[in-house]
């Protein structure tokens, strides 16, 4: 969490730091502030609340600066106030700080330096980085060998930025668990948390890596690991186009992600080919001796990892493990050897998702990794990665990737079960063939949207939501539910249809809305039923399906385990109505972050 931008370059950059931090917000937004060069020195100007606060303040003052660090916040250590935003800065105010991440060992760090004279005014934990900075300037005069000393000291998760007045032009930044990006200009460079957050600017980007530390000046950016030992890092070029991380006319981020969800998945399927080798990057004689998979996400991520879970065991009769990162890293598992590790991540940098990952591959296991974010953490520490191909997704709320990951995991099952020998090629080639067509059925069904807006109008003075699925849908109500609690703060949610039966039921009462997921299949029937029992207690029914039904929203038709992909455009539209209506914050709610980077 937290949002860092930082420019070194040619051009007053009051302004591109303003717009990157607008980019960030999605990380955190409960104070920004800016430290600055001026020939006068360094300034540092803060906000509480919303970026718009900290421009404001920039605008008075008029700033006009080649070089820059600034910062959004989500409170870790400390409340959000003046005092605990960044940039934190040393005794004599001539270093500025930003950081995203944890400082494990600050309370410590902080003794030593108080019992040396330093004085701390904040109760973040980033505060002691400025003071360790300063420290060692008192026997190094070398900026960025201080700075370096400095990070050698800590312990945690960490993407830092400083500025020292001392030494202009120079921007020093370090990464460990958290991202940080360079982004190269003609005779600038940029520096982020996310790319969005200077890809008006440029597209060519270089990823940090753990233990990686950079400095930066407008002419060049070179980078060693924490021995000094200069490193070589590739220079991506980032196809995503710039109009992806704008609203583009619509009035919230999210709603433009869901009428996204077309584009995106048609640019993801269009690298999956039907071939292991070329969609997955692994050979055909890897995957024929898998025998099980382990299946790791957080949140949304991980309700498309749940669904899978159906999938491969339907087609492919693998035995899969589901789990919450959070949970799964922290359990004793007897890791079986020839199971393969899936990490499902939008960002890529879910520090849950990157820990069970690095459980797994020191049992020995190979792990593939699904995420959004190119050169982001998670790919990075995986054997073999495939991307969803969404652009940026910068509402909190998480729409287009979701589908994005249904359709690579889906294919990746239908794959694994030709590989395998589970399913004929007639049945591969015509199951793919309908994969295929997911792009255009995602629009149809987003022809829907007003009627889905009509039904939220009737609704969305409730203040509690079931949601209802069964087999590869029991998840997408699981993901209806979290939408809706997410953006609306309403009480939401989700059971298996049969579940229902065994006490949720009891809070089923008169007028209550039940959301159902109904797709034509092998237990149909039964959710039918189990809606029955909800409308015979009173519950207002909605029911998704892809057959004509009573009180049914019709997606277009596919085989129950593609259904998920589409059922689930309804209830993301719902949630957002309910949300709208309900005046929310929608693309950024209270107390959450897009990527959660500490545990
Ligand atoms: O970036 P990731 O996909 O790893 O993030 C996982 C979750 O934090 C994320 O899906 C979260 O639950 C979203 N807010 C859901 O909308």
């Amino acid at each position: 969490m937290c949002g860092i931008v930082g420019y070194n370059g040619t051009k007053n950059c009051a302004g591109i730091i303003i717009e990157g931090l607008n980019k960030l917000e999605y990380r955190g937004y409960d104070s920004a502030g800016i430290a600055f060069e001026e020939p006068s020195g360094l300034e540092v100007l803060k906000a509480v609340g919303r970026v718009c606060n900290l421009e404001k303040l920039v605008k008075e003052h008029k700033v006009k600066s080649k070089c820059a660090i600034a910062h959004t916040r989500w409170a870790t250590h400390g409340k959000p106030c003046e005092l605990n935003s960044h940039p934190h800065t040393d005794c004599n105010k001539e270093i500025a700080v930003v950081h995203n991440g944890i400082i494990e060992n600050f309370a410590e760090l902080k003794t030593k330096l108080s019992k040396k004279g330093h004085k701390f005014y904040s109760e973040t934990d980033t505060e002691v980085v400025a003071h360790l900075i300063e420290d060692a300037l008192k026997k190094e005069k070398d900026f960025f060998k201080a700075f370096t000393s400095a990070v050698k000291q800590l312990k945690g998760a960490y993407a830092l930025a400083a500025v020292y007045e001392k030494s202009p032009g120079v921007i020093c930044a370090a990464k460990k668990q958290s991202p940080l990006v360079i982004g190269q200009g003609k005779g600038e460079y940029f520096l982020a948390s996310d790319v969005p957050a200077f890809l008006n600017h440029t597209n060519k980007a270089i990823f940090l890596e753990d233990g990686d530390i950079a400095q930066i000046t407008p002419q060049a950016c070179n980078i060693y690991n924490i021995e000094g030992v200069k490193q070589k890092r590739k220079v991506n070029t980032i196809k995503w186009n710039p109009a992806t991380a704008q609203k583009g006319g619509y009035k919230h981020f999210m709603i433009k992600e869901i009428f996204d969800q077309p584009q995106a998945t048609k640019d993801t399927i269009s690298t999956l080919p039907p071939d292991v080798k070329k969609a997955f990057g692994i050979a055909p004689a890897v995957i024929k001796k898998i025998k099980g998979l382990y299946i790791v996400a957080c949140g949304t991520a991980y309700h498309a990892a749940l669904s899978a879970k159906y999938v491969v065991e339907h087609f492919a009769k693998l035995p899969v493990e589901v789990e919450t990162a959070s949970e799964f890293k922290y359990r004793s598992i007897n890791f079986q050897k020839d199971w393969l590790f899936v990490a499902v991540s939008q960002s890529g940098e879910t520090a849950d998702t990157l820990a069970a990952l690095s459980n797994a591959k020191k049992a020995g296991l190979k792990a593939l990794s699904i995420c959004n974010v190119i050169g982001s953490t998670i790919p990075r520490a995986s054997d073999y990665t495939v991307y969803t191909h969404c652009g940026p997704e910068i509402s909190v709320a998480s729409t287009k990737a979701f589908t994005s990951q249904l359709a690579v995991l889906y294919s990746f099952a239908l794959q694994l079960a030709f590989v395998q020998g589970t399913i004929t090629k007639t049945v591969f080639d015509k199951l793919y063939k309908e994969f295929l067509t997911l792009p255009q059925l995602i629009e149809k069904t987003l022809k829907d949207a007003e009627e889905i807006k009509r039904l939220a109008r009737k609704v969305y003075k409730n203040n509690s939501y079931i949601f209802l699925g069964r087999n590869a849908s029991f998840p997408v109500a699981l993901e209806g539910a979290l939408k809706l609690k997410e953006i609306s703060y309403l009480h939401a949610e989700g059971f298996a249809g049969g579940e229902i039966k065994h006490g949720p039921i009891a809070i089923i009462d008169k007028g209550m809305p039940v959301i159902a997921l109904a797709p034509k299949g092998g237990l149909y029937e039964k959710m039918i039923s189990s809606c029955q029992e909800v409308s015979a207690r009173g519950a207002k029914l909605i029911v998704i399906s892809n057959t004509p039904t009573k009180n049914a929203v019709l997606v277009p038709y596919t085989n129950e385990y593609l259904f998920p992909v589409l059922g689930v455009i309804p209830l993301q539209l719902l949630a957002y109505y309910i949300s709208d209506m309900r005046g929310r914050e929608i693309d950024r709610p209270r107390n959450l972050a897009k990527s959660v980077t500490v545990e």
